[in-house]
Order: structure tokens, then C-alpha cells, then sequence
């Protein structure tokens, strides 16, 4: 096995989505969930568009493993997405092709990803249900704190209206500021990534601070039905809960009901997350770990599984 830096090239990118694709199908058949369809040319080109993004804020992040020349030809057998931003490490992807798993093919470019941040003394993983994702980041010193998805056809009319103004759009040091308080550093270049798909709120009260970022259209949604994928929290930032529920309350209430809704990261700690949304009628269902080194789950945190 080779390992070397994932580029900006089509051919990098090309197979860091398809085994991406790959690793993510074996896995929820392993866990009996049914097959998703393939992705359409919009989610292809926002897949490209995020591992691009990384590649080129991370160069030394981002790893790609390859069979040796020969009988496998160079063929992509794992790749590793991380991200550093200030204090704080993130791993945004960690996959290896179905055939090559159990290898030790994971592990390596686990250990390549953690040299990056090895500056940081904070780190973020949103990690899957694979035991071997768990293990592997129980290893290198994450806690694994049991997450939940809330997800399901949203119904918007039983909650009542925010308990203070949210503001559509913000500026991006606010951004940066909430991040820092909350989570250790911020988001930076990233927040602009996020722009480009994402509607942003934000509260900016005595007080109270914070932000969430809404994929309103996202791209899994068929071409032929664009109201068909879920509409997903990809990130939410808060100083207080009463400024998270507040942004949570604003941002279902303006998805139009029986729209399907993804909330992914939520650990026990945001309680208010579970309130808001059970209310609203979405339900919990088991969704990995969150994976904290250097700090407990903020109370006003709940993260998107790229951006973290
Ligand atoms: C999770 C994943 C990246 C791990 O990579 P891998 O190459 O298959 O795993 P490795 O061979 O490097 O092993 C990683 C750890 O899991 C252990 N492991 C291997 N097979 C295992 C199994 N069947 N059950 C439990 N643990 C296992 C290994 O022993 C190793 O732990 P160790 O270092 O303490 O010995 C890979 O399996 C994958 O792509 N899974 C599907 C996608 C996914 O969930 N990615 C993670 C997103 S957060």
C-alpha cells in the first residue's frame, strides 16, 4: 500500500466519492438499512465541491491510499479527509473500499490525518455506526459519546414562535466569535463553503449568541422531485440553549410540513435539540458517536458530520 496526499484532480476527487460511496453502501447493508439510490449529478458535483475545499484549505490533511503498482495498479484503496481551524482538528471523511477493509488500511491513514493535528489540542469526529470507526478513534484518544439522529416528516405548526428575533444571514467574524466561545476556534474558510448551499441564522442577543447553517435543497433530492431530500442541520453553534432552541424553533418552522428533516450529532447533552425537534414530530434514532478529544460536548453544539 502507498500513501500520498489526496489533489485537487478529477481523478482524486473521483475516487475519493467513489469509495466513499462504496464504504458508506457496504456498511449500511451490513447494518440492514435500505439501499440509498445513487448519487445524482448535483450531489456528485457537492461531494466533489467539499473534498475540494478541504484539499485545498488542508493539503497535509487530506490522504489517499493506493494499491501498489502491479497487480492492483494503483488502485484507490482508502481515503482520509481532516481539517485543522485554530484549536481545532476535525476529520471529515475516513472511508476504505469494501475490499480492502480490516486490513489496517483505515488505521493508517487515521494515523496520517492525526499527524496534522497534532498541533491541536482539540478534536471533532462525527463517527458512523461502524465499530471499526469506533475503535479506531477510541485508539487514537476520542471519546465516544453515543449520538442520535432526529429525522423524520417535520410538522412546524406545533411549535410555537422563537422566543426572541433570529436574523436571516451574519456576519462571518460573528461566526468566528461564537465558534471560538463554543468550540474552541473557528470555523473560518469554511463558513463561506457552507454559504454556497446553506441558509445561515443567526441570534445575536444580551447574551445569547449564536448561529445554524439549513441545506434547504439538498442535493440529494431528485432532479424530477427537489422537495425529496431531507432538509439537514449542517451545523449549529450557540452560546446558551435558549439561543440554540431559538435557532432550531426558526429554522423548522420555516420547512414546510411533511418536509423530511435530518438533525445528525446529537448527543444527550443537548436536550434542548430533542425537545425542539420530538415537538415538531421528528423521532431519535441511533446514529454513531460523536468523537471529542480535548473537551466534553458543548451544550450548544451540535455539529454537521463535514464540517464539525
Ligand atoms: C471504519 C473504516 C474506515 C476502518 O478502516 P479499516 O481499514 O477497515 O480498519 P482497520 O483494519 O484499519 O482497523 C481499524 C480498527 O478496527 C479493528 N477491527 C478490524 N476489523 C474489525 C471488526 N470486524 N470488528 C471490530 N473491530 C475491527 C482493528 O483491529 C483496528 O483496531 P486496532 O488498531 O485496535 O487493532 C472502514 O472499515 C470503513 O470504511 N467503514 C465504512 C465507512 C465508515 O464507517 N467510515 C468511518 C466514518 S466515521
Amino acid at each position: 500500500m502507498i500513501l500520498r496526499p489526496l489533489r485537487d484532480t478529477a481523478d482524486d476527487l473521483h475516487a475519493a466519492r467513489q469509495v466513499a460511496t462504496e464504504a458508506f453502501a457496504a456498511l449500511g447493508a451490513a447494518l440492514g438499512d435500505p439501499p440509498e439510490p445513487p448519487p445524482t449529478p448535483a450531489e456528485v458535483d457537492r461531494i466533489d465541491a467539499l473534498n475540494r475545499h478541504f484539499v485545498r484549505h488542508d493539503p497535509e490533511g487530506c490522504w489517499i491510499a493506493e494499491a501498489e503498482r502491479g497487480g492492483g495498479g494503483g488502485q484507490a484503496l482508502g481515503v482520509a479527509v481532516a481539517s485543522r481551524r485554530e484549536a481545532v482538528w476535525g476529520l471529515s471523511l475516513l472511508v476504505v473500499a469494501p475490499g480492502a477493509q480490516g486490513t489496517g488500511v483505515g488505521r493508517a491513514l487515521l494515523q496520517r490525518a492525526l499527524e496534522y493535528g497534532q498541533s491541536c489540542p482539540r478534536g471533532v469526529i462525527s463517527g458512523s455506526r461502524d465499530p471499526r470507526a469506533a475503535r479506531a478513534y477510541w485508539g487514537a484518544g476520542f471519546a465516544l459519546h453515543p449520538a442520535m439522529r432526529l429525522q423524520g416528516a417535520v410538522d412546524p405548526a406545533r411549535l410555537d414562535a422563537p422566543d426572541g428575533p433570529v436574523t436571516e444571514g451574519g456576519d462571518p467574524e460573528f461566526l468566528d466569535a461564537v465558534d471560538r466561545k463554543v468550540r474552541g476556534g473557528a470555523h473560518g474558510p469554511d463558513h463561506a463553503q457552507l454559504l454556497r448551499d446553506c441558509r445561515l441564522l443567526t441570534v445575536d442577543a444580551p447574551g445569547h449568541q449564536g448561529y445554524c447553517f439549513i441545506d434547504m435543497s439538498p442535493s440529494s433530492a431528485s432532479e424530477a422531485e427537489p422537495e425529496s431530500g431531507a432538509v439537514e442541520l449542517m451545523g449549529l453553534c450557540a452560546t446558551t440553549e435558549t439561543a440554540a432552541a431559538r435557532l432550531l424553533t426558526a429554522a423548522l418552522r420555516d420547512v414546510p410540513a411533511g418536509r423530511k428533516v435530518k438533525i445528525p450529532n446529537v448527543t444527550a447533552e443537548q436536550r434542548w435539540a430533542v425537545d425542539v425537534a420530538l415537538t415538531a414530530r421528528l423521532q431519535p434514532v441511533p446514529g454513531g458517536y460523536l468523537c471529542l478529544r480535548g473537551m466534553a460536548p458543548p451544550v450548544g453544539f451540535v455539529p454537521s458530520g463535514q464540517y464539525l
